[in-house]
């Protein structure tokens, strides 16, 4: 398995890919699926500043379009690492949170403020939140 370190390593190298010219705030983000593959994004921003684009919701879309619909394993999220070129530690937006929520994301690594591994239980960054399997409960 791949440990946290290797993780956000995996990050720092996703962030030095950063399209931020507008911010100058690089973010990386590397995602370990549950059968153990490994997915990485950056931010890219835009002239249009709304439309930028998370490093966190780039690395889960980069595992959509790498795996098939069927299958269920690739396609859960077991840890996501960030990493913040310019900030530490660098928590996931609220927009990610609940993307990465999609994905049954367990835990998020980021780097303690001197750079160490600081790991949280997802539910602890997104509690009480609404997910897939709700819309097809009663009631
Ligand atoms: N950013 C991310 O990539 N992930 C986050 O969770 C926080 C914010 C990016 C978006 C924008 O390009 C820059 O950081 C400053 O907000």
């Amino acid at each position: 398995m791949v440990d946290h370190a290797t993780l956000l390593a995996r990050a720092r190298e996703a962030a030095e890919h950063a399209y931020a010219p507008y911010s100058e705030f690089p973010v990386g983000a590397a995602l370990l699926t549950a059968d153990g593959c490994l997915y990485t994004g950056c931010n890219v921003e835009n002239a249009s500043y709304g439309l930028t684009l998370c490093a966190e919701r780039n690395a889960a879309t980069t595992m959509i379009a790498n795996t098939e619909p069927s299958d269920n394993a690739g396609r859960r999220i077991d840890t996501v690492a960030i990493v913040g070129l310019k900030a530490r530690p660098c928590w996931p937006c609220g927009a990610c949170r609940q993307v990465l929520r999609e994905f049954g994301c367990t835990t998020v690594v980021v780097e303690g403020e001197n750079g160490e591994p600081l790991s949280l239980a997802f539910d602890e960054l997104l509690p009480y939140s609404f997910g897939p399997e709700h819309l097809s409960k009663e009631a």
